[in-house]
């Protein structure tokens, strides 16, 4: 077994909640480290906070490949996940030639927004070595309008298509699973279903960890979604505040 699969199998064995938090920086990825932050997730959430842009469509293999190098600076303990943008995962090879470029940089693992016609793609990372988190319910690289913006699987169909989705990840070989935006009940029958980690955003507490964007922590971002907390608002202090996130995660029982 992978020295990754290893490490993030460990989480459920041991109970332990998982942190992770978006950085696109050496200094807070310092920060971040130095808080014992689980997972450190180099998102293309930075077309929104870092290129100031309405979503995250124009963000490039360049720009996180950049950001990636940034954060490795100080990467330390932490798992270091970074973003497959959209384009950069069109076909098996390309996402392999990416994820290779990303791993160069030190990530430790590719994170891909999943549908069901990317089955080829994670099959062959996971056959290449690079380890995957797949992303599914909400997926803003193919969010087209507001109405693609809500919480996904309240329905049978969705909830029946989402469980199917993660049982088929886990048969592929994928790491993890990323829930952007699922109703919290199946949230939970996905977490309950199977053997690889499930984080979490905007998901409810019933899964293995959560995942927050970092400028949404700390009241920087300028359009954060309703399910995000600023927890600078209670601590006057950056530290203080991921600190309080990471305590608030770390707590939550299942
Ligand atoms: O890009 C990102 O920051 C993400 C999180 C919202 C999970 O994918």
């Amino acid at each position: 077994m992978s020295n990754i699969k290893k490490k993030l199998n460990s989480y459920i064995d041991e109970k332990n909640q998982i942190v992770c938090i978006t950085c696109y920086d050496a200094s807070f990825s310092k920060i971040l480290d130095d808080l014992s932050i689980d997972i450190v997730l180099v998102g293309d959430s930075l077309g929104m906070v870092i290129k100031g842009e309405t979503n995250t469509h124009n963000v490039t293999i360049e720009d996180i490949l950049y950001h990636t190098s940034c954060v490795a600076k100080n990467k330390n303990n932490f798992i270091l996940m970074a973003d497959l943008p959209i384009n950069s995962y069109k076909d098996p090879e390309i996402a392999y030639t990416n994820s290779k470029k990303l791993l160069d940089k030190k990530a430790d693992i590719v994170k891909i927004e999943y549908k069901d016609n990317h089955a080829e793609i994670v099959k062959t990372l996971i056959s290449k070595n690079i380890p995957v988190c797949a992303h599914i319910g909400l997926l803003p690289q193919y969010a087209l309008s507001i109405q693609d913006i809500r919480i996904y699987g309240k329905d049978r169909d969705e909830r029946d298509k989402l469980l199917q989705q993660a049982h088929s990840l886990e048969k592929l070989g994928a790491n993890m699973i990323l829930l952007e935006c699922v109703n919290s009940e199946l949230s939970k029958d996905i977490t309950n279903s199977v053997k690889i980690p499930v984080i979490g955003i905007g998901s409810g507490e019933f899964c293995n960890g959560q995942v927050q964007v970092l400028y949404d922590l700390i009241g920087v971002s300028n359009n954060p979604p309703k399910f995000s907390k600023d927890f600078l608002k209670e601590n006057g202090s950056i530290k203080k505040a991921l600190k309080d996130f990471y305590n608030y995660v770390k707590s939550i029982k299942n």
